[in-house]
């Protein structure tokens, strides 16, 4: 299978508000840059998936959710379901992201029904795994990273329905990344594993490094072998950092 298209994407987080179409509309005005090259997404809170989706229609940005429930619909208060994304004009939702593992203690069992969820809908599940530091300083990282995946990934993924992004919990929001060594090292390790249980399709999942993606270092960690893009939270929110991100994919 040939190395997939980079996948950048903007994963907002809770913030954004109605004023954030601006700032929208300055990733559109630059997005045309690296059309063709790299695809680009914004994953914004579920209050603006409406008008981003309208938005971004006929360009070259695609909005995904950051989170779906597991049911298409029901008496779930709060929650939004796969399918209600997709009818907003989501065409993906990150699951399993570490904020959700840990502050609304999500399994790996309840992650892979939130993937099923997504690929359901017809969404691209973005499925997120990724050590804390205290797993990385005992050693465990590959351990940690191998069941997050056997538990997390859905039977039936492919390089189309499926992006596995790998965030190091300790280098969210933290500034501090790994070394591209240690970024290789898990990469090629989720690239066997998928190819072991998925095989061809496997080849192409794309992997995602996310965790202080910023400009600056964008080019280096795109450089690393089995990255296929990233996952950028804070730097996302200013389209010029994201959109000089997105630059470091395109080349
Ligand atoms: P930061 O880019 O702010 O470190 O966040 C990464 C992240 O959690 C993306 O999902």
């Amino acid at each position: 299978m040939p190395k997939p298209r980079p996948l950048v994407a903007g994963n907002w987080k809770m913030n954004g508000s109605k004023a954030s179409a601006a700032e929208l509309g300055k990733i559109l005005q630059g997005a045309g840059e690296t059309a063709g090259k790299v695809d680009l997404m914004v994953c914004p809170p579920a209050t603006l998936i409406l008008a981003f989706a309208a938005a971004t229609r006929d360009s070259p940005v695609q909005i995904g959710g950051q989170d779906c429930h597991a049911e298409p619909a029901g008496a779930f208060t709060g929650d939004i379901s796969a399918e209600m994304l997709a009818d907003a004009g989501a065409v993906a939702a990150i699951v399993g992201h570490s904020e959700r593992r840990t502050y609304h203690k999500e399994t790996d069992a309840e992650v892979r029904a939130k993937a099923r969820a997504a690929l359901r809908a017809g969404l691209t599940a973005i499925v997120c795994i990724g050590e804390t530091r205290e797993e990385r300083e005992a050693h465990k990282t590959l351990d940690v990273v191998a069941l997050q995946l056997d538990g997390s990934l859905p039977d039936g993924a492919t390089a189309a329905n499926v992006v596995v992004a790998y965030e190091p919990v300790w280098a969210i929001g933290t500034g501090l990344t790994p070394t591209p060594a240690d970024v290789a090292d898990v990469h090629g390790f989720i690239r066997r594993r998928l190819a072991e249980r998925f095989g061809a399709e496997g080849e192409g999942i794309r992997i995602l490094y996310g965790g202080s993606v910023k400009p600056a270092n964008a080019k280096e960690l795109m450089a690393v072998a089995e990255v296929n893009g990233a996952l950028v939270g804070g730097a996302s929110l200013k389209a010029d950092d994201f959109l000089g991100i997105a630059a470091a994919y395109r080349d």
